[in-house]
């Protein structure tokens, strides 16, 4: 056990694009079907948590959250309930006093998934506590699979946020060692085209989403189209993973806008029947492939759940696609703002990390 005083442990999490998408889900948040997601680069979040024994050791979570300086009660709710959720896989986290003080470096509502990059920063910071208090230094697999695990239960896509590169979430078929608990990072030749991927994000609208994630994996278990959906992510997942391996980039990009286009129409066919896709959203979709129709360059888009276009692209194209960007799409942008990110190497740790 360490001693009363403070300790303090820091992480950087990226987010993530998924190009197979998550949509419907389980008890214990397990996926109703696998996922593959590019992590980001820029678009990160920080979090550092600081620990304090206390005297008296309760039953219950003792912690307070801090957003970009500020104590925000909407995410202490959430984050003390989840922390209580996880007291089984972290049973020593009613013995401390906690503070977590979390920033985005992305604006809100910009079409990347904040809930990814904050759940797996705060999911590497408790896997860090763990093994200071358990004065345990777990290898470098499993530190990771744990913290994949913890982020799971804040939100899904998190589980894939704590691995660089590529990285898949749940079992699929056509990935051994893939599993429902935790994300795994898809091995990438050191040649291929993917290390060299970037995303611009299109800012359509960063109006508030007015229904939340849950209520789309929700809509799923009795969705008229749910076993049509099941069928087709995993005949996706099945083509995405050869193409990868393959370096075939038509079949990415057929799939990655296949998985997008298919996400909004089962939001659109939901009992709520739910519309995220701004009219800028198709007029975006319709100039990116009039583009790539008339200029031959690989380039695809995905969506996630809201208005805003990734646009997917290779380093190499990125002169001509920037072009393209500044002089067409950031016409379709409130106030013609985009985000330029790339395929990032993962998170980092941001304190020193003292010898176990
Ligand atoms: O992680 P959640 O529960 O917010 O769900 C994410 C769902 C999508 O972003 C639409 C798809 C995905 O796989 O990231």
């Amino acid at each position: 056990m360490i001693d009363k005083e403070t300790v303090n442990i820091g992480w950087r999490a990226p987010s993530n694009i998924a190009l197979v998408k998550y949509w419907g889900k389980r008890a214990g948040q397990l996926p109703e079907n696998g996922s593959l997601s590019i992590t980001l680069d820029k678009s990160s979040t920080t979090t550092f948590l600081s620990f304090k024994q206390k005297k008296h050791p309760e039953e219950s979570i003792d912690m307070e959250y801090y957003f970009h300086d500020e104590k925000n009660e909407k995410f202490n709710e959430k984050i003390e309930r989840l922390l209580s959720n996880l007291l089984p896989l972290l049973p020593f986290l009613t013995s401390y006093q906690l503070s977590f003080y979390s920033e985005n470096n992305f604006p809100h509502s910009a079409g990347i998934a904040s809930s990814a990059s904050s759940m797996a920063a705060l999911a590497l910071c408790l896997v860090s506590m763990e093994e200071r208090v358990t004065n345990t230094k777990l290898p470098e697999e499993a530190f990771f699979r744990k913290a994949s695990t913890l982020a799971r239960h804040g939100s899904g896509s998190a589980s894939r946020s704590v691995y660089g590169g590529i990285v898949s979430w749940g079992k699929i078929a056509s990935i051994g060692q893939s599993s429902d608990e935790y994300a795994i990072p898809f091995p990438l030749h050191k040649d291929s085209r993917l290390n060299n991927i970037r995303d611009i994000i299109l800012i359509v609208s960063s109006e508030e989403k007015y229904f939340s994630s849950s209520y789309g994996h929700d809509s799923m278990v009795s969705h008229p189209y749910r076993e049509g959906r099941k069928a087709q992510v995993n005949s996706n997942l099945d083509q995405i993973t050869k193409a990868i391996q393959e370096n075939n980039t038509k079949v990415l990009a057929k799939i990655s806008e296949n998985e997008a286009l298919s996400l909004h129409a089962l939001l659109l066919s939901s009992e709520s029947g739910v519309v995220l896709l701004k009219p800028n959203t198709l007029r975006i979709i319709d100039e990116i492939r009039q583009f790539r129709e008339s200029s031959g360059l690989d380039l695809f888009f995905t969506i996630d759940a809201g208005p805003n276009v990734h646009l997917i692209y290779f380093e190499e194209h990125r002169e001509l696609i920037l072009n393209f960007v500044q002089g067409t799409l950031s016409h379709y942008c409130e106030n013609g703002a985009w985000i330029d990110d790339k395929i990032g190497s993962g998170p980092m740790l941001l304190t020193p990390q003292t010898e176990i």
